[in-house]
């Protein structure tokens, strides 16, 4: 394995905090391991020589290979189940049957490899089938990395996660495509858009959201890159909007100024203060 001496090291957490967020202070293995392959696909047998590269490199490309390799990408279909409930007994009556005359913009961000985006397309899909909202909700998907976006976009999974979701959404929204995988089917898919986006910077589309997930992200990031990320994660709902973050990442009062309105949920207040 090539080892990291202690100035490479506060190199590589500060490139990583700086451009992504990404507090790796404590995860000097880590990165060992997870980039000891990368060094040495380019045939070097520094950090120092990588860091030389990182520099120069106009393409983007190595910053991407630090991306793909010391992002935590861990996520799965239903996950903190608790938030799926709350979204379809009181955000989605609220949000899809009464905002009026324009679509219902979502935006999950940091969703990694779609399990968590699925999951909520599957439940808008069965809520619209119950309900049929005026307007269409559509989906925005962005994670920092790509590998991870490529695999949502195919939305094929392991067969042996099917189990995890409910029966009805596994016969109709689902299709067994041979013993070891399923795939998503293509009315839940279309209303999705991924895109690769860096939460460091400016959301990537001018339209302001009426529901944001973005869980189990934020415990990645220090106390300042959180703070800024939350103010732009405000500054992107609708009045009236939700913010899911996840149970692990609950939010003081002194840091937002979105209310507590359930569990890890969070509503942006109207603008004229009502509920
Ligand atoms: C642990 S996964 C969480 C996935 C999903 N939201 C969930 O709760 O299951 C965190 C994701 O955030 C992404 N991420 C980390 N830093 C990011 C950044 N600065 N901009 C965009 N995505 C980022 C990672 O690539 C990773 O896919």
């Amino acid at each position: 394995m090539i080892r990291l001496n202690d100035s490479e090291f506060e190199a590589v957490v500060a490139y990583m905090k700086e451009h992504y967020g990404i507090n790796l202070n404590k995860k000097k293995v880590l990165i060992e391991c997870r980039m000891t392959k990368v060094l040495e696909a380019h045939g070097i047998t520094s950090f120092g020589k990588y860091l030389e590269l990182l520099r120069i490199d106009q393409s983007g490309t190595i910053a991407g290979e630090l991306v793909e390799q010391l992002t935590t990408n861990y996520t799965y279909f239903m996950r903190e189940p608790e938030h799926f409930t709350i979204l379809r007994e009181n955000v989605l009556p609220i949000v899809l049957n009464d905002n009026g005359v324009r679509d219902c913009n979502i935006w999950c961000a940091g969703c990694s490899t779609g399990e968590e985006c699925y999951t909520l397309a599957m439940e808008l899909a069965q809520f619209c089938d119950i309900s049929p909202p005026a307007h269409k909700a559509k989906i925005l998907a962005t994670d920092i990395s790509e590998s991870v976006l490529e695999k949502a976009r195919l939305g094929c999974y392991p067969l042996k996660t099917l189990a995890s979701l409910p029966v009805f959404w596994q016969t109709s929204y689902c299709h067994t495509e041979n013993k070891r995988q399923f795939s998503i089917d293509d009315r839940i898919k279309r209303d999705i858009r991924f895109v690769k986006h860096n939460l460091m910077e400016r959301p990537p589309y001018p339209e302001k959201f009426d529901i944001i997930f973005c869980r189990n992200v934020m415990i990645y990031f220090d106390k300042d890159v959180r703070a800024r990320l939350l103010s732009r994660l405000e500054a992107a709902l609708n009045p009236g909007g939700y913010l899911f973050v996840g149970h692990a990442e609950l939010l003081s009062q002194n840091e937002t100024g979105l209310e507590l309105a359930y569990p890890a949920v969070y509503r942006k207040p109207e603008r004229n203060g009502g509920k």
